[in-house]
């Protein structure tokens, strides 16, 4: 689930929008302090239960939240956006908030996004997700060289994910996806 870049940060500022099970927030808490944004009052209670010190849990709407980071102090170093965006009515407003999201980034900070492709089983079923083609997605997003490497930065640009998995529900599914990292500047 997490690129091996992410599975010794330490130190840093993490900001999780639409947190949902919490997984990604728990684990990055146990080395960072995380932000973590949901909309879903159940979801925010379950992870509250958890009396994490790491992490601040929100009940937000993630592009209100992101809309108010100003200060540099309040940036981030990571914002993971995993399985989200696609949730969010139509491209327009996805645009808008990644706009948000590279203005509550540090300077070179990472961003995690998560599309979901047309071979998704979801794909003519599902009127509430919006899905989208690679070149789609390109025409968005512009990846910047990594000011660490160049090497990783361009391996970990696009992975297309395809296969049966479990859904945050734990039904099966079949899932075409773009996970996608990038740091700040990322938007075209
Ligand atoms: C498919 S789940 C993904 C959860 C988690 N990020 C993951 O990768 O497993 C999407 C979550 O985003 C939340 N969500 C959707 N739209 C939101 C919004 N506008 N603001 C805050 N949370 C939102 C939903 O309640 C849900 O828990």
């Amino acid at each position: 689930m997490y690129h091996p870049l992410f599975t010794n940060i330490a130190g840093k500022r993490i900001l999780d929008l639409g947190f949902g099970n919490g997984k990604a927030a728990l684990y990055f808490a146990q080395k960072n302090k995380v932000i973590a944004i949901e909309k879903n009052p159940r979801l925010v209670l379950r992870l509250q239960k958890h009396n994490n010190a790491n992490i601040s849990v929100i009940q937000e709407d993630i592009g209100h939240y992101c809309s108010k980071i100003q200060k540099e102090e309040e940036k981030f170093d990571l914002i993971m956006a995993r399985n989200i965006l696609p949730f969010l009515q139509n491209k327009k407003i996805i645009e808008g908030i990644l706009h948000q999201v590279q203005n509550a980034l540090k300077p070179g900070g990472y961003v995690f996004l998560t599309f979901f492709g047309r071979k998704d089983e979801w794909f003519g079923e599902r009127e509430n997700i919006v899905f989208f083609s690679k070149k789609e997605i390109e025409e968005m997003l512009a990846p910047t060289a990594s000011q660490n490497s160049n090497e990783i930065l361009e391996k970990i640009y696009e992975a297309e994910e395809r296969g049966v998995k479990p859904t945050m529900h734990n039904t099966l599914k079949y899932w075409h996806i773009y996970n996608i990292i990038l740091q700040r500047p990322f938007l075209r």
